[in-house]
C-alpha cells in the first residue's frame, strides 16, 4: 500500500486529540524550502506565533514535529514554512505533499513567541534565521501587533539570496492586501541579509548588531531597554548569540507566565 492511502486509512479513525486536514496549495522554493497551506478547522484557535505538532502517517505509525503557525489567526486557512531534509524523518515525506492529501496536527498549540509574553513597549524587533521567519510570519500579518507597537522590524538571514524569497512574497502580500496594507502603512520594515552570497546587506544578524551597522542601515538608536522588545526564532547557537546582544543592552528575558522585553524560540524542523 502506498503512503497517501495509508494516511487516508488513517484519516478515516483519525486518534482523539489529532485533526486530519487537506492540503490545498504547496510551494517550492528551494531545493530546502517549501511552504504549505492546508484546511482549519473550525475549533482549532491559536496566538499569533504559536506552533502546532504536524505529522503524516509514516509506514504506518504518525510521526510529528514542531512547526510555527506562519499564518495569522484570522486566515481560515493554515500555512507552515518548512525545510526539506533528505533523511529528515518527517521532512523527507512532508516534502512530496500535493493539494489533497492528508496532514495531520494535533489540537493543542503552544509556544512563547507571542505578543502576551512582552511588556509593552514600542519597537519590537523580530529576529529571524531561515525557517525562523514563520512565526513572524503570522505576527507580522496580525493587527493586533501594530495595536501594540509603533514600528515593527523584521530581521530574516540565509545563506543564499534565493532562501529570502518567502519573506519578500510575504511582504509584497501584506502591501497588496486591502486591509492589512492599511492596518500596517509604514510600521513594517524588513531588514533581510545574506552571509554566504553577494548581496547588498550582508552577515549574521548578530554580527551586524555587534558593529552597529543594523542600526545604521535602518537608521535607528541602539537598543534601549525602555521602549524595544524583542523576539527571537532560529537555530539554537543563535539565539544563545542574539539573546546575549540583547541582554547585554539590558532586555531581559520574558515568557507566557512573566511577560518580559524578549522572547525566544529554536526553530525546530530537522
Ligand atoms: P552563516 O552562513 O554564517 O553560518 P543555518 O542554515 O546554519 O541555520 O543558518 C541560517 C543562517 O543563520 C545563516 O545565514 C547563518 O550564517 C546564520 N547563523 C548561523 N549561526 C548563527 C549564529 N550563531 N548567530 C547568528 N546567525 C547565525
Amino acid at each position: 500500500m502506498n503512503a497517501p492511502a495509508k494516511q487516508q486509512e488513517f484519516a478515516t479513525s483519525v486518534p482523539a486529540g489529532v485533526f486530519a486536514e487537506t492540503v490545498t496549495e504547496v510551494q517550492h522554493y528551494t531545493d530546502h524550502l517549501f511552504r504549505f497551506r492546508m484546511t482549519r478547522p473550525e475549533s482549532f484557535r491559536f496566538r499569533s506565533g504559536e506552533f502546532a505538532m504536524i505529522g503524516l502517517v509514516v509506514d504506518g505509525k504518525p510521526i510529528y514535529r514542531a512547526y510555527s503557525v506562519a499564518s495569522p489567526a484570522w486566515d481560515e486557512e493554515l500555512e507552515f514554512f518548512s525545510i526539506k531534509v533528505a533523511d529528515g524523518p518527517l521532512t523527507s515525506h512532508l516534502q512530496k505533499i500535493k493539494p489533497g492529501d492528508t496532514v495531520l496536527m494535533r489540537k493543542k498549540p503552544t509556544g512563547t513567541l507571542v505578543l502576551d509574553a512582552l511588556t509593552p513597549g514600542k519597537r519590537l524587533y523580530m529576529f529571524s534565521t531561515g525557517t525562523g521567519i514563520a512565526p513572524f510570519a503570522s505576527l507580522i500579518r496580525d493587527p493586533e501587533t501594530y495595536e501594540k507597537f509603533d514600528e515593527v522590524i523584521l530581521t530574516h538571514t540565509c545563506r543564499e539570496v534565493a532562501e529570502l524569497q518567502y519573506g519578500f512574497d510575504l511582504i509584497e502580500g501584506i502591501r497588496n492586501h486591502e486591509f492589512l496594507s492599511e492596518i500596517v502603512g509604514d510600521k513594517l520594515r524588513h531588514y533581510a541579509t545574506v552571509t554566504r552570497e553577494d548581496y547588498p546587506f550582508r552577515g549574521r544578524i548578530t554580527d551586524l548588531i555587534s558593529s552597529g551597522k543594523m542600526f545604521d542601515d535602518l537608521g535607528l538608536p541602539p537598543f534601549d531597554p525602555a521602549v524595544d522588545r524583542g523576539m527571537i526564532c532560529g537555530s539554537a547557537a543563535m539565539l544563545k548569540d542574539t539573546k546575549a546582544l540583547l541582554e547585554t543592552a539590558g532586555l531581559t528575558e520574558g515568557a507566557n507566565s512573566k511577560p518580559g522585553e524578549f522572547v525566544i524560540e529554536r526553530a525546530f524542523v530537522d
